[in-house]
């Protein structure tokens, strides 16, 4: 491991306490996915499906699932209290043992877990992969971190500490120091859960023991696994955050429309759509996408044309009455409930995705008829990834004009109207209530020339 515990302390063959840790099996999974995002780059929705939730059971899940988000969540300061016990970099550590330890530090720091059941937990996951060695330094490395009293940092320190420098930059200049700050703070807490429900929200919000939103949306504090909810089974809601339901609102009455989503797996968007009563084509490049597209229509009782295809190549029999793009994006603004995100975006990634977005929305004006409307939504903060796509698209000649918004079009949401009359969401809204995701979004209307 090329790793020492920092100055003298106790030795580091000190025994772990001999009890059996509980949680076992879930810490074992929060560092497999952990070592996953971190050390192998994957995304961690990915590597909870394929390495956490299926081997656990309910409350095992959800523990390993907090340890993880937890970890990602406060990454900064939980390697800054690793450094102060180490005398060489976390760098030069077992990528295995670097996992663990993160993990150690989120429990006794951050999740209340009493030092000896973190420590002793912790020393009995090395085991495999080359770690037996490393019992002796976790185990020393947790004691004194256990023993350093590490309160979890608040406010703006806390906020600045976990949050990737160029990512704040970003916000600070697109929003301001204040704004960047109260996203960053959002992005500590584990979010709410939020359902769209079709028909009789005040009687879902009561069975389930929720609360309806300002825009309809059911919100739920601990909602546990959803699949046990009351009417998961009937299909009479579905799981989308609350500014995720926006876009389609955007498009007004709908109502016997044909309406194109043309990015639209996994289906929050198509659902909307199909309950507002369009006749709706769901388009979605990914045929692995689309089956859950699918298969998510059919659990809500909604109607859709599925197409797996190329939505910029694609093009329907007639002009549509009107085109979502719910654009490919970093997805920044959805790092409350994918905090992985904060890791593994990489700035290049995001200037990778601005062409793909601005074809998309060439298609879109290709598809729709003269009068017909255009939404364009990212669940992205980077004003790149809005905004610019829009004035592009404008300054190209292409045959549209921007629709603004009425303020009464986002209902509790007075906010999230900007001044051009478009749709910008930031996490930090509604911060007392849980926050919601940072989405963008235009209106655009098609001229009948070009
Ligand atoms: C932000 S997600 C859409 C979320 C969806 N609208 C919803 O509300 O559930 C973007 C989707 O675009 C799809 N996509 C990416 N490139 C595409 C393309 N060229 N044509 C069609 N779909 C594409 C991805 O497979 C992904 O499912």
């Amino acid at each position: 491991m090329g790793l020492r515990p920092r100055g003298p302390g106790r030795p580091e063959s000190a025994a772990p306490s001999p009890e059996p840790a509980a949680g076992l099996p879930a810490r074992r999974a929060a560092a497999a996915v952990l070592f996953a995002v971190l050390e192998q780059l994957r995304p961690l929705d990915d590597a909870l499906a394929e390495l956490g939730d299926g081997k656990l059971a309910g409350r095992d899940r959800a523990f390993a699932r907090r340890l993880v988000a937890t970890a990602l969540r406060r990454l900064g300061e939980i390697d800054a209290v690793l450094a102060s016990h180490l005398a060489q970099p976390l760098e030069r550590a077992h990528p295995r043992a670097r996992s663990a330890l993160r993990l150690g530090v989120a429990q006794i720091v951050h999740l209340g877990t009493p030092a000896h059941a973190a420590v002793s937990a912790t020393v009995e996951m090395m085991t495999g992969h080359g770690t037996d060695r490393l019992k002796g330094l976790v185990n020393a490395v947790l004691r004194r971190v256990a023993d350093g009293g590490h309160q979890p940092r608040e406010g703006l320190a806390a906020a600045r500490k976990n949050t990737p420098q160029w990512l704040w930059t970003t916000w600070e200049r697109a929003y301001g120091a204040d704004a960047a700050a109260a996203i960053a703070a959002a992005h500590l807490a584990d979010p709410p859960l939020d359902l769209t429900v079709p028909a009789d929200a005040e009687g879902w919000a009561d069975r389930i023991g929720g609360l309806v939103q300002p825009t309809g949306s059911i919100r739920v504090v601990d909602a546990g696994p959803v699949a046990e909810l009351p009417g998961y089974a009937e299909g009479a809601w579905w799981v989308q955050d609350v500014a995720a339901t926006l876009p389609v609102r955007l498009l007004g009455d709908v109502a016997g429309q044909s309406v194109l989503d043309l990015c639209a797996a996994p289906g929050g968007k198509s659902a909307q759509l199909a309950a507002a009563g369009a006749r709706v084509t769901a388009v979605d490049l990914s045929p692995r996408r689309s089956r859950l597209l699918a298969e998510n229509l059919r659990r809500v009782g909604l109607p859709a044309e599925v197409i797996t295809a190329d939505a910029v190549s694609w093009r329907p029999p007639e002009p549509a009455d009107a085109v979502l793009v719910d654009a490919p994006c970093s997805a920044t603004g959805t790092i409350r409930r994918h905090p992985d995100i904060l890791h593994l975006r990489r700035r290049e990634e995001i200037e990778r995705l601005l062409p793909l977005q601005d074809q998309l929305l060439a298609a879109a004006v290709d598809m729709v008829r003269p009068g017909g409307r255009i939404v364009f939504a990212t669940c992205s903060l980077q004003p790149e990834e809005g905004m610019a796509r829009i004035a592009a698209l404008i300054a190209g000649g292409a045959p549209v004009v921007l629709d603004p918004l009425r303020l009464d079009e986002v209902p509790g949401l007075p906010e999230a109207v900007t001044a051009d009359g478009t749709l910008r969401t930031l996490p930090s809204f509604w911060a007392d209530a849980g926050g919601m995701d940072g989405f963008f979004a235009a209106r655009l209307r098609r001229l009948s020339t070009g």
